[in-house]
Formats: structure tokens, C-alpha cells, sequence
């Protein structure tokens, strides 16, 4: 079995956005709570016991306070559930969760050298203390399966596989995009019964994209932009989809249409996505080709 939390749906910058007055933001603060959604991540477990986060989201304190299965064990004076966080990219929503986790708590921490790198070159990071997180590398092809604090089996295994993506934002001047950058991981229990695939950053259904996805029972895929220039014709950015590394909602239904897949939600939502509202055309579209678009705390069991 395979239990899974969503802990946050939206893109960098959640809804609402500290400083954005589109439509959707602008619901969100008013009349509409239930646009509101914290930045993506994910919580797996094989047991209901022991959690493995999926990225660190920089709202992850409130997700955490607003997780029960995620809460310190009855009666235990420094406990927490939370055994692991596997990182898929370098993203500051994907990783600045982490400085909130610095109060002694002996967790693994696992991600692509890529990624692990740019902890090491950030010394804050160092508020991990490194005898109670062990920072590990994880390499494409290779699976793993991430162990507790103290090094019990967690019932997982992880593969991580590349993905077309790009190198994080703020490193763009200094350097350029490498395999590990962004990563997607196949996550199974050991008996191998159940699969699921998070790919929250794709900027492309290759056909090896397309194999990993093949009789997934459950997909979480990169839901950022409805459409590629969505930003540019709102007037809220220069960017288009392509150019921060995601393929739209638009391209992603068609391409990944013909696959055997459980359940497909989409993940790493952004703000401008019109497909947010329950009431638009375009999650209508959505959801009559199979696709969630899920709210902050939505539980799923494998
Ligand atoms: C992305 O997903 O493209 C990044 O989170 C962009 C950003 O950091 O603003
Ligand atoms: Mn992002
Ligand atoms: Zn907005």
C-alpha cells in the first residue's frame, strides 16, 4: 500500500501570491478561500507511519501544522513522523522548506548531486546538522530504497529517472542545464504492487517520458501554465512555459492521453492558470480527459 498527502498544489509563489493582483490571486485573498493553495509537495508512506517528503516546499512549516499524519506522536516530548525528503530539483519552492526543519531531527536527505551541490555551496543549509541529516546522492536509473532515521526499511523504492528540464532560476547566470537538474522519481512499494510517478517539472512528453508514465496507478505531472505564453498575455511575466521548463496543461492532456494511467493529477499549479477555477472552461476540459486538480490536503491510498 501506498499512502500519499498532497501538501501543497500551487507553483512558486502559491495562491495567493505575496504580490500579485490577478484574477485568480485576487479571488483567492477575496471571496474565494478555496483557490488558496501552498507550494508543491507531497507526502509518501509505505506504512502511515513514516513520511518521506517530496520536496520542501517554503510553506512547509504550515503544511505541516496543517497535517495530522505528519504531527509529533502522542506523548512523545521530540518526535516527528517525517523520516526522509527526496529533492527533485534546485528550485527555491522545491528545497527552502528545509531551513525549517533545523530543530535536531534525524532525517535522510536525498537528491541528484546537481541538487546536493547547491546545498553544499549554501552554507546556511548547514542548519542540517550533518551527523543527524545525511545528505545522499541519488542518480538517474538507479533506484534506492530511502531508509528511516534509523535505518529500518521504509517499504519504499524510489528510481529516479531524467526528465527535460532546466537548471533553478537564480542559477541560470552561472551556470547551464545538466542531467540531475530536474529529476522525476517512479516511487513503489517493495513488493512492487503499486506505482506511482511524480513528475512535477517536465518541459516534454518524450517517448522515455512516456514509457515511465505507462501503468502508473497514479501520475502527478507538471500542471504550471494552462497554456505556454499565459503569463506574457496576462501581463504578468516575460516567460513563456517553455522557457521556465514546463510543458502546458494544453500539450500535456493530448500527449499523455493514450497512456494506462490510474489517476492524473496535476502538480505545481500557478497562480495564473485559469484552470484553477472550478467554474472554467478550461478545468472543465481538464477534467473531462481524466485530470485532478487538486486542493491543498487531498489524501490518496494506493
Ligand atoms: C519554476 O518552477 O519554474 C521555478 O519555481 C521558477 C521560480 O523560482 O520562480
Ligand atoms: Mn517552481
Ligand atoms: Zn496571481
Amino acid at each position: 500500500m501506498l499512502s500519499i498527502v498532497i501538501l501543497g498544489a500551487a507553483a512558486g509563489g502559491g495562491v495567493p501570491q505575496w504580490n500579485c493582483g490577478c484574477a485568480n490571486c485576487r479571488s483567492a485573498r477575496n471571496g474565494h478561500p478555496e483557490l488558496k493553495s501552498t507550494q508543491a509537495s507531497i507526502a509518501v508512506s509505505a506504512d502511515q507511519q513514516n513520511w518521506f517528503l517530496i520536496n520542501a516546499s517554503p510553506d512547509l512549516r504550515q503544511q505541516l501544522t496543517g497535517t495530522p499524519a505528519l504531527h509529533p506522536r502522542a506523548g512523545a516530548l521530540r518526535h516527528s513522523p517525517v523520516a526522509g525528503v527526496i529533492l527533485t530539483n534546485g528550485e527555491v519552492d522545491a528545497l527552502a522548506g528545509l531551513l525549517s526543519l533545523r530543530e535536531g531531527a534525524a532525517f535522510g536527505l536525498y537528491a541528484h548531486r546537481r541538487v546536493l551541490d547547491i546545498l553544499d555551496d549554501n552554507p546556511i543549509f548547514n542548519v542540517l546538522r550533518a551527523d543527524l541529516v545525511p545528505r545522499r546522492a541519488i542518480d538517474v536509473g538507479a533506484a534506492f530504497e530511502p531508509t528511516l532515521p534509523g535505518g529500518q526499511v521504509s517499504g519504499l523504492v524510489v528510481e529516479p529517472f531524467a526528465v527535460p528540464g532546466k537548471i533553478a532560476l537564480y542559477l541560470e547566470a552561472a551556470d547551464s542545464n545538466a542531467e540531475g537538474d530536474t529529476i522525476g522519481l517512479v516511487i513503489r512499494d517493495t513488493a512492487r504492487t503499486r506505482k506511482l510517478v511524480f513528475l512535477a517539472a517536465c518541459a516534454e512528453v518524450t517517448p522515455a517520458i512516456a514509457a515511465r508514465l505507462e501503468g502508473a496507478d497514479l501520475v502527478f505531472f507538471d500542471g504550471t501554465l494552462w497554456r505556454d505564453d499565459e503569463m506574457i498575455t496576462a501581463g504578468l511575466g516575460q516567460k513563456t512555459g517553455q522557457r521556465m521548463g514546463h510543458i502546458s496543461m494544453r500539450e500535456a492532456i493530448p500527449a499523455l492521453a493514450g497512456l494506462d494511467i490510474g489517476r492524473r493529477v496535476f502538480l505545481h499549479i500557478n497562480n495564473s492558470n485559469p484552470a484553477l477555477r472550478p467554474d472554467s472552461p478550461e478545468r472543465r476540459e481538464a477534467a473531462h480527459a481524466g485530470w485532478i486538480v487538486p486542493a491543498d490536503g487531498m489524501e490518496i491510498t494506493l
